[in-house]
């Protein structure tokens, strides 16, 4: 298959708009940029979509997509039984990245949902995601455009790497500017956490005025509310450590490790180069910016498959909640290999 690459400005051009439309309603696949990493995207309402989708991300049919909006109001097509505090956060978080997950109407098939009668809705913060639902003038369901158990793709060379000759085509946004996944809330019953992201538990319980459970850091063997909980994730070739703690005995761990038979390479935020000068060093940015982590991580990972390395140690504490955020996403991507320094 050909894979056509379109550039943020043919967005505004009707014709390439009406190629897009053409290839999504014809149930074709087209990835996308958003605000927080890309989407591999499709047609939110047919089920051929939905397995389309399945196949060319190598994801099991079981682990449901979210369905992508353009405009707030369009929830109520697709959602049911909405609580007046689900509407609160739309009010106060959307545009933006935070996904709800909510009962489902008939229109949304179940291999969507994978087989759920619920359904997960996001309406993204970017003006290519929001033009290309609009002028395909259907939702568009997209998981993180990455095959399956690999880093989430936030630049557009992963995108390409992921998918040149799987989808149709495939949108050139540059760099997402947030970098890890939406927010994930289960607001079926009494609002639930199910991923951390940039929309903060904090920022919910400030508009919702109550707290709020948080069930993210379920581990993949406990009993998982949302699938996606139960899979291999953000994983790199090489076998990820994870270190926390004091920096100095974190240094004379890795120091012992060395090991001439294997490739290493050591993660860590921008202050700690000194540190670790002596290995091969992925700096991640400045510790006391969580936002600037946040849109580096999935970068990092994904260089230490293009460095071929095969022992990955990722020093990083965490300090707020976006650092949780991004702490949720590297215990996944080190398979919660984790040493408390
Ligand atoms: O930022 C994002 O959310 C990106 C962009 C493209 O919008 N998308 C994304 O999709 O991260 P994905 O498929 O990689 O992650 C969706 C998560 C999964 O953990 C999935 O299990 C969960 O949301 N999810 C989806 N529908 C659900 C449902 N009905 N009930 C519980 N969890 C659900
Ligand atoms: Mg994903």
């Amino acid at each position: 298959m050909k894979t056509i690459v379109y550039q943020t400005k043919d967005l505004d051009n009707p014709d390439k708009i009406k190629s897009l439309k053409e290839l999504l309603n014809d149930n074709k696949l087209v990835v996308f940029p958003t605000e927080t990493v890309y989407g591999l995207g499709g047609n939110a309402l047919n089920p051929v979509s939905a397995k389309a989708i399945y196949e060319a991300k190598g994801r099991p049919s079981d682990n449901p997509l979210i369905v992508h909006i353009a405009r707030a109001s369009d929830v109520f097509l697709y959602a049911k039984d909405i609580s007046s505090d689900a509407l609160n956060l739309m009010a106060h978080f959307w545009p933006g990245p935070i996904t709800f997950i909510l009962n489902k109407t008939e229109v949304i098939p179940k291999e969507t949902t994978g087989g759920l009668d619920t359904v997960a809705i996001r309406m993204p913060n970017h003006p290519v995601a929001l033009k290309l639902i609009e002028g395909a003038k259907l939702p568009i369901a997209a998981p993180s455009a990455n095959i399956s158990g690999r880093p989430s793709s936030t630049e557009f060379k992963h995108v390409y790497e992921d998918f040149d000759g799987r989808v149709d085509a495939v949108i050139d946004g540059g760099q997402s500017i947030i970098g890890l996944e939406s927010t994930v809330i289960d607001v079926t019953a009494k609002p639930t956490i199910l991923r951390p992201g940039a929309i903060t538990k904090t920022m919910i319980e400030t508009v919702l005025g109550y707290k709020v459970e948080d069930l993210s850091n379920t581990k993949p063997t406990e009993q998982v509310k949302s699938p996606g909980m139960k899979y291999t994730h953000y994983k790199p070739k090489g076998d990820v450590v994870l270190l926390q703690g004091n920096l100095i005995k974190a240094l004379n761990y890795v120091k012992a490790q060395k090991d001439s038979n294997l490739k290493m390479a050591v993660i860590c935020p921008n202050q700690y180069e000194h540190v670790f000068k002596d290995f091969r060093l992925r700096l991640i940015g400045n510790v006391n910016n969580s936002n600037e982590i946040a849109r580096n991580i999935f970068t990092s990972l994904r260089d230490m498959d293009e460095w071929h390395i095969d022992k990955i140690y990722i020093y990083y504490n965490q300090t707020d909640e976006v650092s949780y955020a991004v702490m949720n996403r590297l215990l996944k991507a080190s398979g919660y290999q984790v040493i408390d320094l």
